[in-house]
């Protein structure tokens, strides 16, 4: 994504939408990937913020080294950041995974580390372990947090693999 592209991003994030968003209005959803057979849906549960996230090579063979782009102004410090996923089914979670992101000794990524108030725009690798979805319809939660437990963003997502 060029630096045009990445301004128009950070622009969507901070423009109110057309409808206005007020309280009790949700953020609008947003498509993070649609190929392959796995369409991957969100939606920001922060209710002061919305983000940008868009997966490249989405199929549902996850590959080792996923591309990722990630856009949001941070409302926390990052010195350390983690991330919480959890997997609902009929309305109960049934998996919860937590991952750190940004470790003092262990910074993962060139944004660990940024402050309150700066924009993070990331655009490059996300390792995992590679895996197939399995097919079905699944809905996730997703919390970056820091080290002092403060949200630094949330979603909602409907995952869909045929
Ligand atoms: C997020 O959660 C809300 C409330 O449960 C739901 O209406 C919405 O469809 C969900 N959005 C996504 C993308 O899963
Ligand atoms: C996952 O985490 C949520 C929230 O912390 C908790 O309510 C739920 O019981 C956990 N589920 C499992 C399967 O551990």
């Amino acid at each position: 994504m060029n630096s045009v592209a990445a301004a128009l991003l950070v622009w969507t994030l901070t423009s109110p939408s057309s409808s206005g968003h007020g309280r009790g209005d949700a953020w609008p959803t947003h498509r993070a990937c649609s190929s392959g057979g796995l369409e991957v849906f969100y939606q920001s549960c922060d209710p002061l913020q919305d983000f940008g996230l868009s997966i490249d090579q989405c199929a549902r063979h996850i590959q080792p080294s996923l591309n990722i782009r990630f856009g949001i102004i941070l409302r926390e410090d990052i010195s350390k950041l983690f991330l919480d996923i959890a997997l609902v089914s009929g309305g109960s979670s049934f998996l919860n995974f937590s991952y750190p992101i940004c470790e003092e000794d262990l910074p993962k990524f060139s944004f660990c580390g940024r402050r309150k108030g700066e924009q993070i725009y990331y655009a490059g690798p996300v390792n995992n372990l590679g895996f197939d979805v399995p097919q079905g319809e699944y809905r996730a939660l997703l919390k970056l947090y820091n080290e002092n437990h403060a949200m630094v963003a949330c979603a909602n997502a409907t995952i869909i693999c045929s």
